[in-house]
Formats: structure tokens, sequence, C-alpha cells
């Protein structure tokens, strides 16, 4: 590795942050986690140790190893404890300004040469390193849902991104047992740019077939060869999430496709934001 990774921050422990969190751990690195409320902190780390224990339970873990895995998570509402980090990912939500605060504050935080890793999907890296006194510290790793089980890390080089932060970004990644790419700031950078369309296509056929979303799901697993169904890998991703991500690539691509579908919008706008809120396509049983 370029640089030398020992301890790494994750900030924001909702559903990607807390994934995040838990390959850093089992990857054998010391990690501080960072949410804004103590409670939710908890639950981040609750969410943890279910996945890590459910490994010891199908018995593809040892119950010291899950110890020794859990032991290395630390949590905290202050930033201000990630200041002996060498990376720190930001998984916070998604908008600039939040971003900006947060980065600023990070900058502030951590060492003079730490590297802030962004796991932005629909802002851009360059726009979000613009408000640092050293911009080149900055990197895109963005994770895919959920992070756990995704092996894809994108990697991305903003505008003022420096070479060793790439790198080291690029090796951490592959040490946390993940196939990291190189990519560059472009709208949706690469799974995104086309799985978000062709999500929006998917989502369009409910409406013009006149289908279900059990159907249409089975159509794509048992048609296509997809892992998941359409329908179901939204409310996965999250309703917010994906509207909003299109949105972005819309705003700055302006193709048709890009454009949230109105049925989306109306979901989200319901608070049918899929499995977090327990409601999307489907009902999920929240416990
Ligand atoms: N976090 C941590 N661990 C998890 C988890 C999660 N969210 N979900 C499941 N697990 C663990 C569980 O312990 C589970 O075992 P258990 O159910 O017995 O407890 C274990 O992983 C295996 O889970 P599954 O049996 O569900 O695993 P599958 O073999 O069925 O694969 C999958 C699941 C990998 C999610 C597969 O269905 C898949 O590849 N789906 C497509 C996902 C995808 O496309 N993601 C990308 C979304 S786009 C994105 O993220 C970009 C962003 O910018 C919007």
């Amino acid at each position: 590795m370029e640089r030398e990774v020992r301890r790494v921050g994750v900030v924001g422990l909702g559903t990607m942050g807390a994934g995040i969190a838990q390959v850093c751990v089992e990857a054998g690195f010391e990690t501080v986690g960072r949410e804004v409320e103590a409670e939710l902190a908890e639950r981040a780390g609750a969410r943890i140790e279910h996945f890590v224990g459910r490994k010891v339970e199908k018995g593809q873990l040892d119950a010291q190893a899950r110890d020794q895995a859990l032991g290395r998570l630390s949590l905290t509402t202050d930033l201000g404890d990630l200041a002996g980090c060498d990376l720190v990912v930001e998984a916070a939500f998604e908008d600039l300004a939040v971003k900006h605060d947060l980065f600023r504050e990070l900058e502030a935080a951590v060492a003079g040469d730490a590297i802030l890793a962004t796991n932005t999907s629909a802002l851009s890296v360059t726009q979000i390193a613009s408000v640092l006194e050293r911009p080149e510290r900055v990197v895109g790793m963005h994770f895919f849902n959920p992070a756990p089980l995704m092996k894809l890390v994108e990697i991305v080089r903003a505008e003022r991104t420096a070479e060793d932060v790439f790198d080291t970004a690029y090796d951490f990644a592959a040490l946390l047992g993940k196939e990291p790419i190189r990519c560059n700031d472009t709208p949706g950078f690469v799974v995104n740019r086309i799985l978000i369309p062709l999500l929006n296509d998917c989502v369009r056929v409910l409406d013009e077939a006149g289908v279900s979303p059990e159907d249409l799901d089975k159509a794509m697993r048992h048609g296509a060869g997809w892992p998941m169904g359409p329908a179901t890998l939204v409310d996965l991703v999250g309703i917010d999430i994906h509207v909003h991500a299109s949105e972005a690539l819309y705003d700055k691509l302006r193709e048709p496709r890009m454009a949230p579908p109105p049925r989306l919008v109306r979901m989200a706008q319901a608070g049918k934001l899929g499995e977090k809120s327990g409601e999307g396509f489907y009902l999920h049983n929240r416990d």
C-alpha cells in the first residue's frame, strides 16, 4: 500500500456506513464509527453484531474471530475521536451542504496527511472536496449495498486527488477483500450510470405493461439472470436514495431515462422508502 492505513473512521452509520464499518473490522482494521446520536450509533453496532454473529451461527467464522472483529469497533458521536484515523470513509446523508460542513470539520479533526474518502453515489467528489484546504486528500470510495456482500468498490479520482491518495484507497479496498476499479468523477461513476436508468426503465414497465412488482422481479430473475428483481433491489437501496441519485444524474446528463419515474417520487413523498421504512414495493419485517 502506498501509505499505511492502521486506523479507519466511518462517518454516518446508516445502512452503508454500518456495512462499511463491518467490512473494516472483519478485515482487521481498528475502526471508529461516528453517528450524530448515541442511539443511532448503538443501532448500527447492534446491526454489525447481528451480521457478524450470523457467520458464527452458520459456521463461517469462529467465536474468537467474531469477538476480535467486534472488539476492533468503537462507536462515538464526537468527530474529535477520529483524530487518530489514517483514512476516514464518509457515508453521511447525500446532501452537498451537509457533506461540506462535515468535511470541513473532518479536516480540522484528523492529521494533516489523513485520507478523506466519500461514499457518495450521486454527488461530485470534486465538489465535495472543493471546500477543503487540502482537496488533494479527498477520493471517492463508492461501496455497493449491501456493503459486506457486494465485492465492487469504485475508487473515484476527483480533479485534485493526489496520486498516492488514490493508490492508497485502491489498495485499502483490496485489503478489505473487495474488487476495486479505477474511475473518474463522472455522473454515476460506472455502475450507477448504467444501473439507475435501467432500474427506472424497470419501474416504468410496471405501469406500461401493467404487471405486478412480483412478476417484474420474477421476469428479471428468471429471464435475465439478475440475483434479485428490480423492485426488491430498489427496496433494498432505498426509494429515497434511488430518487435522489436519479435526480442528480438527470440534472447532469439531461437524459429522460435518468429522471425518476413519478411512481417512485410518489412513494418517496409518502415515506415508502423500502426496507428501511418497512414498506416500499413490498412490506418488510423490520424486526
Ligand atoms: N448487511 C450485512 N450482512 C448481510 C446483509 C446486509 N445488508 N444482508 C444479508 N447479510 C448477510 C446475512 O447474514 C445473510 O445470511 P442470513 O440471511 O442467513 O443471516 C448472508 O449475508 C447471506 O445473505 P443472502 O442469503 O441474502 O445472500 P445471497 O446469496 O442471497 O445474496 C445479494 C444477496 C448479494 C444481496 C444478492 O442478492 C445480490 O447480489 N443482489 C443484488 C444487489 C445489488 O445489485 N446491489 C447494488 C445496489 S446499487 C448500489 O448499491 C449503489 C448505490 O449507490 C445506490
